[in-house]
């Protein structure tokens, strides 16, 4: 009956006991060992489809399971979402706007990997660059990661999930990009998606309150342009109504007694692209 320890907040928010951390550091950490090796793959004419094969390779020699490969039909082993695409981009089928998979020059590139070790979740994406970006390309890129750190420095008990809204939403309008509305982080742990939406922008003091044991992601994905987004006819893809650059990094991170615990840390400190 292990399934049934713990127990859940008034939110509807599981609360993971101390021995949890470990499931979750181990398998954040595969996910975050392939991110490290998927940067040398992201390169002018390399295709999405070859990046996505390897990130499947991997995952079957590291004898670990893909969270996305038949995720309500999902056939992927990651999301690869270029430029104007927000999340979700299906690796292998075109760059929209293109003929091909094939990525070009100065192309900004989010890969998302979601890896289930021994039962438990680890979900994180970073920004790569096909070659150098453009100076607006990098800004956007910059300012997306720090959004996300200024997220994650929000995480602590007694702090709310309107904290960690409005720390990312307010540093990314004051560069004068905005915040994608319809896509949130979320609750994860031995289940991908759980309770809470985690939103990227919101009103200090206001929604759920942190507590020790909460187990979540903070993915925000900001845009160049507009905030508004549209899911293409593949049901999947989804991009800038604008069409306007969009970039997001992802950490899985867990609530510790005064702050919290990233899951999914770069082992070779790859994180961001510059790095
Ligand atoms: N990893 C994504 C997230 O951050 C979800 C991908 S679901 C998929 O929640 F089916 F599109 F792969
Ligand atoms: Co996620
Ligand atoms: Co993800």
């Amino acid at each position: 009956m292990e399934d049934i320890r713990g127990r859940v907040t008034k939110d509807g928010i599981r609360i993971y006991e101390d021995a949890d951390f470990a499931g979750m550091r181990a398998a954040g950490r595969v996910a975050a060992e392939i991110l490290d090796m998927v940067g040398d793959h992201v390169k002018p004419g390399a295709t999405t489809g070859s990046i996505d094969d390897f990130i499947r390779e991997e995952i079957v020699r590291r004898g670990v399971v893909s969270a996305t490969i038949g995720y309500k039909g999902y056939q992927h082993a990651s999301c690869i979402s270029v430029n104007h695409v927000v999340c979700h981009g299906i690796p292998g089928s075109k760059v929209p706007g293109r003929s091909s998979d094939v990525l070009q020059e100065a192309d900004i590139v989010n890969v998302d990997v979601t890896v289930i070790v021994d039962g438990w979740f680890g979900d994180s994406s970073r920004m790569y660059v096909a070659g150098t970006p453009k100076p607006f390309a990098k800004r956007l890129i910059d300012a997306t990661h720090e959004a996300l750190m200024r997220g994650i420095a929000a995480v602590k008990p007694g702090n709310t999930f309107g904290d960690i809204g409005h720390a990312i939403q307010s540093y990314a309008e004051s560069n004068r990009l905005s915040v994608v509305r319809d896509f949130c982080g979320h609750g994860l742990g031995r289940v991908f998606h759980s309770p809470p939406n985690v939103l990227h922008y919101g009103r200090p003091n206001s929604g759920a309150v942190l507590e020790e044991g909460m187990f979540f992601t903070i993915e925000p994905m900001i845009n160049l342009g507009r905030p508004e987004t549209k899911v293409l006819a593949d049901d999947w893809t989804a991009i800038t109504r604008d069409k306007s650059l969009s970039a997001q990094f992802e950490h899985s991170v867990g609530v510790t007694a005064t702050g919290c615990e990233i899951f999914t840390l770069s082992p070779l400190g790859k994180f961001h692209p510059t790095w």
